[in-house]
């Protein structure tokens, strides 16, 4: 088998503590599936690099990164350092752009002895699996546009514009993604984010899309929520939802959100994908830096080794990847004694937690 090359960006912040722990983790998993990793670490694209060079990135970044077969990445930002627009569309949001990572799959799914905070409505709590989404954002136009600029600064006619930028195949590529995702899950079942009675150009052209993509998938049941009232029923029934598919921005809202209703943020995957494997896709936890509890060893690591585990099938090893979320779900499991960090109601470190894991993988 020939080997996987995987460019490591810890980043800043809890991305340097969660890091060694989906290290470890796919360590273990790679000797046991006798899958050949290496790991090639790079100290760019963190707050620390900037104060160092001036600069996110060294001017070959991309020669350096594109030829590896994957990213494995922690999280970047340290507004004390540098300003988060500065430091992110530096960096992450670079990688995403010219590596063509359009889709970002974002799975969220109330876990064995986690207690979601949103019960149903007879009070009672919910069980693991009773929340089991994945949000499809996406990942590279939208709202997260550079077109726009500032006019009259420092003048009372001051004016700020950004433009969302939705292309035809933009926005068709990343439904074409969700829907086939929906296809493949047994409830087929895919919910569009809109806000088109507002949001007057784009967001029905959104719609529109949707509406003729659903055309090709006659087998999947297709609806759609205005934002504001799809994070509402997020809280309030979360076990609707099978498949999410929404702009970046309402993405990236609702893939906060639909974690935080499973428990935690601390949990949560995401691949950046650019399907067409031209460039390297980027796996890294949805969570940021943390920068309030960095530093003290309390940050859950399982949204960094629940992203390796979707690199390990990214990379053909679906064995693999299950053998992590058996390993991930048996240290949750309640009465196990296994460690738990604080956001989960433990007292354990971020490596008391990627080591039960690691240990659990060798059974
Ligand atoms: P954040 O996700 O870093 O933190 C939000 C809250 O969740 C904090 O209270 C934090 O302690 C907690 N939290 C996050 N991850 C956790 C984990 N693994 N375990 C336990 N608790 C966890 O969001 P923020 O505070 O808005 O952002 C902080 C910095 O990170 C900013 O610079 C922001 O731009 C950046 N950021 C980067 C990424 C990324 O690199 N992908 C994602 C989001 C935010
Ligand atoms: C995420 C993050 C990024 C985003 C930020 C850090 C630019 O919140 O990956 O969800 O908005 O995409
Ligand atoms: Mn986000």
């Amino acid at each position: 088998m020939s080997k996987h090359r995987i460019a490591v960006i810890a980043g800043d912040g809890i991305g340097q503590e969660v890091m060694p722990e989906g290290i470890r983790v796919l360590e273990a998993a790679a000797s046991k599936f006798n899958i050949p990793l290496q790991f090639d670490r790079f100290d760019f694209s963190s707050c620390d690099y900037f104060e160092k060079h001036g600069k996110m990135l060294p001017d070959d970044w991309k020669a350096q990164i594109d030829g590896h077969d994957a990213i494995y990445f922690g999280a970047v930002g340290w507004p004390d350092k540098v300003p988060d627009h500065v430091s992110l569309w530096g960096s992450l949001l670079l990688f995403r752009r010219e590596f063509d990572q359009y889709v970002n799959v974002r799975p969220a799914k109330l876990m064995p002895g986690v207690t979601a905070p949103v019960v149903r409505r007879d009070g009672s709590p919910r069980e693991p699996g009773e929340i089991d989404m994945v949000i499809v954002r996406e990942n590279t136009e939208g709202e997260y546009s550079s077109i726009g600029g500032r006019m009259y600064p420092g003048t009372e006619r001051e004016i700020v514009v950004q433009e969302t930028v939705m292309s035809r195949i933009g926005v068709d590529r990343v439904l074409r993604y969700a829907f086939e995702v929906a296809r493949s899950r047994p409830r087929k079942h895919l919910t569009s984010a809109t806000k088109s009675n507002g949001i007057a150009i784009t967001m029905p052209y959104w719609d529109e899309r949707v509406a003729e993509m659903a055309k090709q998938y006659p087998d999947v049941k297709v609806d759609k929520f205005h934002i504001d009232i799809l994070t509402a029923h997020f809280v309030q029934r979360p076990d609707f939802f099978d498949v999410v598919v929404g702009s970046n921005l309402f993405g990236d809202i609702l893939s906060d959100l639909g974690p935080a209703c499973t428990g935690t943020i601390g949990i949560a995957p995401s691949a950046n994908l650019n399907p067409t494997r031209q460039h390297p896709s980027l796996f890294e936890p949805v969570h940021g830096s943390a920068p309030d509890i960095a530093g003290k060893g309390l940050a859950n690591p399982i949204g960094q080794i629940w992203c390796g585990a979707m690199m390990l099938d990214h990379l053909g090893h679906r064995d693999a990847h299950d053998a992590v979320m058996r390993a991930i779900e048996s240290v949750l499991q309640p009465g196990s004694g296994a460690p738990r960090t604080p956001d989960l109601g433990g007292t354990a470190s971020t490596a008391d937690v990627g080591l039960a894991i690691a240990q659990a993988l060798k059974f």
